[in-house]
């Protein structure tokens, strides 16, 4: 199926719930689509863009001139496994966070911990998507692309994808519209350990009765465990609590997760920030650099209460913008521009903004 619509409304394609139009929408939900699509004299040679569900991207003008892609390519499949590890080739048009759900149904562990995230398969690889200490590279084996340039459907490595921080090589501009990805292939794992290592997920499981003792550490302590074994199932509820208590839904409150990066700074700059707020957060990222909560740093700003429009900061996390229903993508484009100065005054650090602005 390949559908095209002219002057199409992109609300379905953008979180945030702007009511932008694309000159041209192509809709498709087969690989093979892709050769057709891009020999047709309405698409070939021209820009565009290609959509997961939109949960990363601002339309900035009501009018996009371009082309925008969307591919619906489902499936959730087993390739290979071994009494370890399982191989997942999945769909890129598939919701990520019904393939979460899947994967903890079939026992699969490895993305538990990224569960409710929105958006598509395909997007989350673009993104490198992560949450509560992992990553979806961590997982990912292979990417599989349709590369316009030449026709050809190709797969390329883990190694090969670039991945970093929210970043890869299919966000550069020398591949962003060349390579359309069709499919991942994932390496889950048959069983534990979970991720427990960020934030609150301890505190929460503790409080849900679970025991925080995992397999080397259980066997070794000899002891009989006090508390729940941690099951899967328990692990993607508790990140689905967390989460929700502090991150909107988008079906019910316009929004683009995180619409800051975490800043990398150096650890001497760190170390000046410190000696001034005290409470200072921070992740370590190498021996000389931190990752700094951008949250915090637009919290302690004095950035929470403010507004243009109907363009808000979220009450519960500061990092996400919101849409409270009548707000412009230059409502959300000031209140961002006014955020970054501020957090540049208070802090000297220039936030730079995650979602794409389009
Ligand atoms: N904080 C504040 N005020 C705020 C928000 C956060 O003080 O308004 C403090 C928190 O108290 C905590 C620290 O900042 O000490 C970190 O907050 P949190 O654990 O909520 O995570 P984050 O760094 O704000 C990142 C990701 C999220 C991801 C969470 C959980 C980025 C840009 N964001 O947020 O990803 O869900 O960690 O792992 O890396 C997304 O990318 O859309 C997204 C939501």
């Amino acid at each position: 199926m390949i559908k095209y619509t002219e002057n199409a409304s992109l609300r379905p394609y953008n979180t945030f719930g702007l009511n932008a139009k694309a000159a041209l929408l192509v809709e498709y939900n087969k690989e093979e689509d892709l050769q057709q699509i891009f020999a047709d004299p309405r698409v070939k040679g021209k820009p565009f863009l290609h959509v997961g569900q939109g949960s990363n991207l601002l339309f900035t003008q009501e009018e996009y001139p371009n082309i925008i892609l969307h591919g619906a390519i489902k499936g959730i499949k087993p390739t290979s496994q071994t009494e370890e590890v399982i191989l997942l080739e999945c769909g890129a048009g598939e919701s990520w966070d019904h393939l979460c759900e899947w994967c903890v149904e079939h026992g699969f562990y490895g993305i538990e911990n990224l569960s409710g995230i929105p958006g598509e398969v395909g997007a989350a690889a673009v993104q490198n998507i992560g949450a509560y200490g992992v990553e979806i590279k961590d997982v990912i084996v292979a990417v599989s692309v349709y590369d316009v340039a030449n026709g050809k459907h190709v797969i390329i490595g883990a190694a090969d994808c670039q991945y970093g921080y929210r970043t890869s090589i299919f966000k550069t501009p020398e591949f962003k519209s060349r390579f359309i990805v069709t499919g991942v292939l994932l390496g889950l794992s048959r069983k534990a350990p979970f991720m427990l290592e960020y934030g609150n997920i301890k505190a929460a499981l503790l409080e849900r009765g679970f025991s925080l003792m995992q397999g080397a550490d259980k066997r070794k302590s000899g002891r009989p465990m006090r508390g729940k074994q941690i099951t899967l199932s328990a692990m993607r509820e508790t990140i689905l609590a967390i989460r929700a208590a502090k991150l909107p839904d988008p079906q019910v409150l316009g929004n683009a997760g995180s619409f800051f990066k975490n800043p990398i700074i150096g650890r001497e700059q760190y170390e000046a920030l410190l000696n001034q707020n005290p409470n200072i957060p921070m992740y370590d990222v190498d021996a000389t650099h931190v990752k700094v909560p951008a949250g915090w740093l637009i919290e302690h700003a004095g950035c929470k209460e403010r507004h243009v429009g109907d363009a808000a900061v979220h009450q519960h996390q500061c990092l996400v913008l919101v849409n409270r229903g009548h707000a412009t993508a230059q409502d959300i484009v000031k209140l961002s521009q006014l955020i970054i100065d501020t957090v540049q005054e208070r802090y000297g650090i220039l936030l730079e903004p995650e979602v794409n602005f389009i």
